[in-house]
């Protein structure tokens, strides 16, 4: 065991999610839903059972609504109490965060990812934190981000979640290149973020999970600019692979991209199919609107 317990995420939901406009005019990307859960619950919920007990979010304008998704909704809950929905109730316990659980931090310019975790470092301090993309949705059997506090308490230093994208999506991701490759953990000789098409070190592009040393947040006060013109969080990674202290982790599960239009409608295909409640008739749907296609071709 070399590695200190991870109890501190950074959730970065600053972004104007733009991809998604109209509906990001009035309600924040990660309110959008899969089914009926928000985006940034489903990211809470994998952060939780990692044993993280410290929500860090760095917001921006336009995000009260994540705000008051978090917090009590007394009249709600008493409609709730007195009708007898005690189902209801329960679910919505799932989004209620202790006092002090839960902290909001700007993010007052768009300055990258980079920039948005260097926000919240000093409600980090000296302490290794995990970092959660929330448009990044990860279906698993055993939670993506715990898969890693469990390869993290082997390694330490810094891990990322990795994943085989094609070779002609690179250009999209941070992208590892591969010093040792011990199968589901791989060290890494360096990080690329977005390369230019042709020039990928590999096709291992990071996703959406980072546990990450204090080291990186001091990276991260020297405000280097990096590829489209932004503060890179994976530059500040890059810089510790000289220590051998970056570790890319091939996570078991299922990602979707859910900041495009495709990966959102994928996944709530997928999380619409995993519902029992659902299940059969939503799946009747879909065999029907398949053989519909066909049959029009
Ligand atoms: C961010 C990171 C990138 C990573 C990606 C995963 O990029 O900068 O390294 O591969 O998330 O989703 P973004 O998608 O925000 O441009």
């Amino acid at each position: 065991m070399k590695a200190k317990k991870v109890t501190k995420a950074i959730f970065p939901v600053a972004g104007l999610g733009t991809r998604f406009l109209p509906a990001t005019k009035s309600i924040p990307k990660e309110i959008m839903t899969l089914v009926d859960r928000p985006l940034i619950q489903y990211a809470i919920d994998e952060a939780r059972a990692a044993g993280i007990k410290e929500f860090i979010f760095v917001t921006s304008r336009g995000k009260s609504a994540l705000e008051d998704y978090f917090d009590n909704a007394p009249e709600l809950e008493s409609a709730l109490k007195k009708s007898g929905k005690d189902d209801l109730l329960e679910i919505l316990k799932e989004t209620n965060m202790d006092s002090g659980a839960i902290a909001y931090i700007r993010q007052n310019r768009p300055l990258g990812l980079g920039h948005a975790v260097w926000c919240a470092r000093r409600l980090v301090g000296n302490e290794p934190f995990a970092v959660l993309l929330p448009d990044d949705v990860i279906a698993a059997e055993k939670p993506c981000l715990q898969q890693m506090v469990e390869a993290y308490a082997e390694t330490g230093g810094n891990m990322v979640a990795a994943m085989e994208v094609a070779p002609e999506r690179t250009s999209s991701y941070g992208v590892l290149d591969i010093g040792e490759d011990m199968g589901s953990i791989v060290k890494a000789k360096g990080m690329v973020e977005k390369p230019a098409k042709g020039t990928a070190p590999s096709n291992l592009a990071v996703i959406g999970r980072y546990i990450l040393s204090p080291k990186v947040m001091t990276n991260l006060n020297r405000m280097k600019q990096g590829a489209g013109g932004e503060i890179q969080l994976t530059d500040a990674i890059a810089e510790e692979v000289a220590d051998g202290n970056v570790f890319g982790y091939r996570f078991r599960g299922q990602r979707y991209d859910c900041g495009s239009k495709a990966g959102f409608l994928q996944a709530t295909v997928a999380f619409g199919l995993s519902r029992p409640d659902l299940r059969d008739e939503f799946g009747a749907y879909l065999h029907d609107m398949i053989a519909l296609q066909k049959a029009a071709q």
